[in-house]
């Protein structure tokens, strides 16, 4: 039976990639020993570092004026380097709310500076993005959480920063789709979702941004010098940098960014399309707001939910339960979910309907 893991993170990677690390796990191209067994300043990691590097910068089309960081502790980490790094003389930062990264990228950063909510989506129950933004002049950023992964809340286009830099926290849906990083002063990623194994974060930004850190602050925390280091001040984690390598060789053989946005969009145009056609299942996210990554629904007859799950994972589909703090289900459709995952979900779901409905 083919399995299909629907988890929000650590997530599904591609086969083909699993496949390539097993292949060379025990001999990393001749040198006789694992990748995880070479020194990160020796020749062949720098060099492969610097092939990774490259790659990420092409998939996302990455001007020079950005660096790219290979950074540890998490997006969560970020909700704190962020700040200490960026407010930059300024005690006011503007944060887009619409789900719960969002609120604790904000109550992260309230230790260091006054917050201040550009657009708040908590009082309509965290169902869409906001019409509205509006920013102060004197906040020192604006950041917004470009996917929900809990609610399953994405923005389609990039908010407009009203003259600040923009910070995005891209963990959920970086890479799955083009963006235009000229937008943003600075975007974030943990790496468990689209980019490859827990343990590493990628954050790209814009030089000018960079320096003016929060004294008394350790220099790992220091954008500035991890980028002076090339994210080496201590030994990064080279087996997580090494796949994520291997998955941007996958995107690109998959036609990159552009082909990824096809596909995503039309694995979830065809689980939402059921979704809203059945008389089980409901979607509570404005259409304009559904996630192409995460696609959070429920049963209306929520006794069924144990049966649904349990019956699933005999289907071999794994890990629907909702989070905890949204009840119900979550498909996570991410890049490596190949479209015949979402056609067996679909399958799964009208007969499921059809024994119980
Ligand atoms: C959008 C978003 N932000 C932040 C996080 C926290 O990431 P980490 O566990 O890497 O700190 C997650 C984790 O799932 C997430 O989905």
């Amino acid at each position: 039976m083919t399995i299909y893991n629907f988890g929000a993170g650590p997530a599904v990677l591609p086969r083909e990639v699993l496949l390539e690390a097993q292949a060379e796990l025990l001999d990393f191209r001749g040198c006789g020993m694992s990748i995880m067994e070479i020194s990160h300043r020796g020749s062949l990691f720098q060099n492969l570092y610097e092939e990774i590097e490259s790659d990420f910068r092409m998939l996302l089309s990455i001007p020079s004026t950005y660096r790219v960081l290979f950074m540890q502790g998490g997006a969560t980490a970020q909700f704190a380097i962020v700040p200490i790094n960026l407010l930059r003389g300024k005690r006011q930062a503007d944060y887009v709310v619409t789900g719960e990264w969002g609120q604790k990228a904000v109550s992260e950063a309230a230790r260091f500076c006054t917050v201040r909510y550009a657009a708040d989506m908590q009082p309509s129950g965290f169902d869409d993005v906001p019409d509205v933004i509006e920013t102060d002049p004197s906040s020192a950023y604006l950041h917004y959480t470009s996917n929900e992964t809990i609610r399953g809340i994405e923005f389609k286009a990039i908010p407009e920063a009203q003259g600040l830099p923009l910070v995005c926290d891209m963990s959920s849906n970086i890479l799955s789709r083009p963006v235009d990083i000229t937008r943003f002063g600075l975007v974030y990623a943990g790496a468990q979702k689209n980019i490859g194994p827990s343990g590493l974060t990628l954050v790209v930004v814009r030089e000018d941004l960079m320096g003016e850190v929060l004294p008394q602050q350790s220099r790992l925390f220091d954008y500035r010098q991890v980028a002076s280091q090339k994210s080496m001040l201590n030994t990064p984690p080279t087996f997580a940098i090494y796949m994520a390598g291997l998955v941007f060789r996958w995107l690109k053989r998959q036609g990159g960014l552009v082909a990824m946005q096809c596909l995503n969009e039309r694995k979830a145009k065809k689980l939402y399309d059921y979704i809203d056609s059945s008389s089980l299942y409901v979607c509570r996210v404005k259409a304009r707001a559904r996630s192409c990554m995460n696609v959070a629904f429920y049963l209306r007859d929520e006794l069924l939910n144990s049966r649904f799950l349990s019956d699933a994972e005999k289907a071999g589909l794994m890990q629907l339960r909702g989070h905890k703090l949204a009840g119900g289900m979550r498909a996570s459709i991410y890049n490596a979910m190949p479209e015949e995952g979402v056609d067996a979900l679909v399958a799964f779901m009208t007969e499921f309907e059809r024994l119980n409905g």
